[in-house]
């Protein structure tokens, strides 16, 4: 989508529906007023070292911000360690003995962990890494289901400075291997299996298939999630390990690692605008401060919450908030393993009833499918432990907002709409529930603490109108660079007016009381059910493709997913197109990816409409996927090609 495609969003242009925050909300809530703005804006480093003073430094910063555009340090020379204020820095409080996390598995299996038994466990496993040879700097892949092992992993990385590499479990053994590569990953992390839908998603096999390709790694550590002998695996002597076997007998005293403020804590993979996805680099004093800030401020964590943000430890919503944040603030976190709408549709409904959930964050592609299913599944059960509503991950439409607003928090809990990205770190533009006027549609002001604005391509400010999102100061959790290519980090984020401006790769607008609209991606990103995605990487993985000659991948608007992916692929000379090739590469690219980037779609053409200079007119294909109007066509080089795909399009599709 780009910018300038705002009709799509001319229903959230009308909605003139606001909702002040309940005054019981307020009159509990962490943030009550808007002091905490005037704070921000009179003194923006105080700020944010007043923020940092909240979690236990082992030696102070020197210096809050060394900026040398487009690079910034935090908290300068500050001595910290993440897990240690996850864990050890709530045992001496009345938190020592109170659930750190409740994690239900998709087969109805639960287990509740306290701070002290989760800090036992991430010492111990600790240990384990350190055994094997894990140190500080070394990078270690987590290829896991949404186990409460996944956390410890995490945390245990953290709490010895090893780096984490976290891969979502629904990449295919090829994407896996290419971070593990890209990252040079020491140890994997993963588990014979994870349920989803009543069925076994095999991760150790894919784990086995990608390792071969990969000759860094030297350990690899499975996790058993799938009772029984039937899910027998190849355990290969010397590299591969049983967790619970490691963990048998392993001291369960580990100190934490005393890193600096700078030192990095993890690299999360996401899609770009090439073929090849990018690990942003996430620091370890600034990331905790602002996952530990944003949590407390936007979810308004209390000692007695409990907290289920549904995204899994694969995206950097998993670690902001499943793992690093809710445990920074001492809450408990709700962990599920599996899918929605298993073994029914309430699955969800039935678990916020059961566990008596009172925080709830999820994504407006999941939004859409629960009204789709139909309101009497949360009609039939209790919701009244619920007090806010989160979204995330896209655009939520005024509908879904409003939906979301009446059936889950039955008109009495706000909805926080956060804009944020896994470069940010945490959020960035989000309401706060006890004092923003809500908006459907508006994901709210910035932040605290975060100075963003609309621009236009010259990088004037755009006061009323579309126009493009941008960062003008640096905040604590920002993206440090991206792993392997500093240059690429300066280029994508920091050259698009000056090297002081982060530019996100997002369209907005901005009403006259400073909440923004989000508009979407205005680079070849798509978001489809809020994953990102590259349309270079499904194009990459659609030549790759014997058959293939040339592919263009575009997206299109969809009910459910926000986005979905259309294909157009020209072949080589003898190659035939029927349906059983274009199931053939829907399947290459889900085995070349994973299954979030199977096409919805794909069209097979002689030539792709293309510039004189031989550039492929994405625009021209978005529209003929969305059924708009052809735009400009004066620069094509062939007009008739555009002609000819749109009429095979709407045959075949009927767009
Ligand atoms: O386009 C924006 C969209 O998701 C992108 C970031 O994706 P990712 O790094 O995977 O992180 C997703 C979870 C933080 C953004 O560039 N996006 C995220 N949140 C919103 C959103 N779009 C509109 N409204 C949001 N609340």
């Amino acid at each position: 989508m780009s910018a300038q495609d705002t009709s799509m969003f001319d229903d959230l242009l009308q909605e003139k529906r606001a909702f002040d925050p309940p005054e019981e909300f307020t009159r509990n809530a962490v943030v009550r007023n808007d002091e905490c703005y005037k704070r921000a804006q009179e003194d923006y480093e105080g700020y944010w070292e007043d923020e940092a003073k909240e979690l236990k430094w082992f030696s102070p910063w020197k210096k809050v911000l060394d900026w040398s555009p487009p690079h910034a340090r935090w908290f300068v020379d500050g001595k910290i360690n993440i897990s240690f204020n996850c864990l050890d820095r709530h045992l001496n409080t009345p938190r020592r003995n109170k659930a750190a996390i409740i994690w239900e598995g998709e087969d109805g299996e639960v287990k509740t962990i306290t701070y002290l038994q989760l800090f036992r466990e991430v010492c111990k496993f600790s240990n384990c890494l350190k055994k094997l040879g894990v140190r500080k700097g070394d990078i270690v892949a987590i290829y896991m289901p949404m186990l409460v092992e996944s956390a410890i992993a995490m945390l245990a990385c953290a709490r010895i400075g090893a780096i984490h590499n976290v891969v979502f479990g629904g990449f295919s053994p090829d994407s896996l291997a290419e971070r593990i590569n890209d990252s040079k990953a020491k140890v994997v992390i993963t588990a014979d299996g994870g349920w989803r839908r009543g069925r076994v998603l095999g991760l150790k096999h894919n784990t086995d298939r990608a390792v071969e390709h990969c000759p860094s790694v030297e350990h690899v550590i499975n996790v058993k999630r799938i009772p029984g002998e039937s899910y027998l695996l190849n355990m290969e002597d010397g590299r591969d390990h049983w967790y619970h076997q490691l963990m048998y007998g392993t001291s369960d005293s580990c100190p934490a690692e005393e890193l600096d403020s700078e030192d990095i804590s993890f690299i999360l993979y996401t899609s770009g605008t090439t073929g090849k996805p990018k690990g942003i680099v996430h620091s370890t004093g600034g990331y905790a401060v602002g996952a530990y800030s944003t949590n407390k401020y936007v979810f308004d964590l209390k000692e007695e919450d409990i907290f289920w943000c549904t995204a899994d430890v694969g995206w950097i919503t998993g670690h902001s908030y499943v793992v690093y944040g809710p445990l920074l603030c001492g809450a408990t976190i709700l962990m599920y393993e599996g899918a929605p709408d298993f073994p029914e549709k309430d699955r969800f409904w039935n678990m916020i009833a059961h566990h008596k959930v009172s925080v709830f964050y999820t994504a407006p592609t999941a939004i859409r499918a629960f009204m789709k299913w139909g309101d009497e599944y949360p009609a039939g059960h209790d919701l009244s432990s619920l007090r806010l509503l989160g979204s995330v991950g896209e655009p939520i439409n005024p509908e879904a907002w409003i939906w979301y607003y009446t059936n889950i928090g039955k008109g009495r809990c706000p909805v926080v709409d956060t804009w944020w990205q896994t470069e940010t770190g945490s959020i960035m533009i989000s309401a706060l529930p006890g004092v923003t006027t809500l908006k459907p549609g508006f994901a709210g002001p910035a932040m605290p603490g975060i100075d963003a604005t609309v621009l236009d391509e010259k990088g004037n400010e755009v006061v009323q109108g579309s126009g493009l999102l941008a960062i003008r100061k640096p905040w604590p959790s920002m993206i440090r660079t991206i792993w392997g290519d500093d240059e690429r980090y300066v280029q994508t984020y920091f050259s698009k007016w000056d090297n002081r401006t982060y530019f996100p790769g997002d369209g907005a607008k901005r009403d006259a009381a400073g909440n923004f609209m989000i508009l979407g991606r205005v680079d070849d990103v798509l978001n489809v059910a809020g994953h990102r995605i590259g349309t270079m990487e499904i194009e990459s993985a659609l030549v790759d493709h014997p058959a293939v000659a040339e592919a263009a991948v575009v997206g299109k608007a969809h009910e459910i997913k926000g986005q979905a992916i259309v294909a157009f692929v020209s072949l080589k000379g003898s190659s035939k197109a029927d349906i059983a090739l274009l199931s053939e590469l829907k399947e290459h690219v889900v085995e070349k990816i994973g299954a979030l980037a199977r096409p919805e779609d794909i069209l097979i053409t002689p030539d792709l409409p293309k510039t004189r200079s031989g550039k492929i007119m994405r625009r021209l294909l978005r529209d003929i996927a969305e059924g708009r109007a052809l735009s400009d066509v004066t620069t094509l080089a062939d007009p008739d090609v555009v002609a000819d795909l749109r009429a095979e399009y709407e045959e075949n599709y009927g767009a």
